[in-house]
């Protein structure tokens, strides 16, 4: 597997695939790769010649109380990672690299849906998710990019502006990879104690009530949103940032539930915020 640091590293590389008459994947990750950035891997490997990840803690998608400092950085292992499932290179620059002296472009995505969920909590966040990834885009000169449904905004945000601003790149979303006891994969959950790891079961597990509800015809959004809550207030380690139900992907306010809105909860575990999500299903 290539090791790519610099933009003229990664630019030559994606040229010469595309020379070569290659179809690029490109995986963005902010490393500490497990389980769901790998399906994410394999998925790109599926669909695409050749598979280009990059693993850059982006520092301008962190707000100034956030967790850029501790997040957590293990290149080595990632790479380990990488090469078992047979990705070609990987793009792992430094800050200054992306965001050289004098860079002052971003993309800012004006919807009132990038307001909602995370974009109300976290001002800034999406705009700089919107930036880098549109710079890493190009850079790799990517047919196609992937991302997880577990961050589901995002990846309505960037359907957004690629549509908008015509970027020629096909987006895919894959579905959530959890562990076997519901909890979805993230590369937060290793800020959990075992027993903030065993509280924070309560997002999968009160949203799978809800879904379960929804099923046997429960649609009104403000109960299917009590049923969550609920859920979640049993849990004495447990604070709710946000718990909604929207249309997706567009996410407007709706007030009876149908097959394809979304359920989405931010809920913070002692010091951690984790996220979680289900589209329903009829
Ligand atoms: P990161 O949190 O590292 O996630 C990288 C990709 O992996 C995202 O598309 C995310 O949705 C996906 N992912 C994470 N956990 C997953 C899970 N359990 N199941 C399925 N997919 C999962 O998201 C980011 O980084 C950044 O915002 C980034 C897009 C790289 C821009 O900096």
């Amino acid at each position: 597997m290539k090791v790519l640091r610099t933009q003229e590293e990664i630019k030559k590389y994606a040229l010469a695939q595309k020379q070569a008459g290659k179809t690029i994947g490109l995986v963005p990750t902010m490393g500490a790769l497990h389980e769901g950035h790998l399906t994410l891997m394999r998925e790109a490997k599926k669909n695409t010649d050749v598979v280009i990840a990059s693993v850059f803690v982006n520092p301008v998608q962190f707000g100034p109380n956030e967790d850029f400092d501790a997040y957590p950085r293990q290149f080595e292992q990632d790479c380990a990672k990488l090469e078992d499932v047979g990705v070609d290179a990987v793009f792992h620059p430094e800050p200054s690299e992306m965001y050289p002296e004098g860079f002052c472009t971003y993309v800012n995505v004006e919807g009132e849906f990038t307001k909602k969920l995370c974009g109300g909590q976290r001002p800034g966040h999406f705009r700089g998710v919107a930036t880098v990834v549109t710079k890493l885009i190009n850079l790799a000169r990517a047919d196609k990019a992937f991302f997880g449904q577990k961050d589901a905004q995002q990846v309505c945000v960037i359907r957004r502006f690629v549509e908008d601003l015509a970027i020629p790149v096909e987006i895919h979303m894959v579905p959530i990879v959890r562990e076997e006891n519901g909890l979805a994969r993230s590369s937060r959950n290793a800020y959990l104690s075992p027993q903030e790891k065993e509280a924070a079961l309560v997002l999968s597990r009160s949203l799978n009530l809800a879904a379960t509800a929804f099923k046997k015809g429960t649609v009104q959004v403000e109960t299917l949103k009590q049923i969550i809550k609920d859920e979640i207030n049993k849990e004495p380690l447990a604070v709710i940032d946000y718990v909604e139900i929207y249309s997706f992907p567009a996410l407007t306010e709706i007030e009876t539930a149908q097959a394809g809105d979304i359920m989405a909860i931010a809920v913070k575990i002692g010091k951690t915020r984790l996220i979680d999500n289900v589209i329903l299903e009829g």
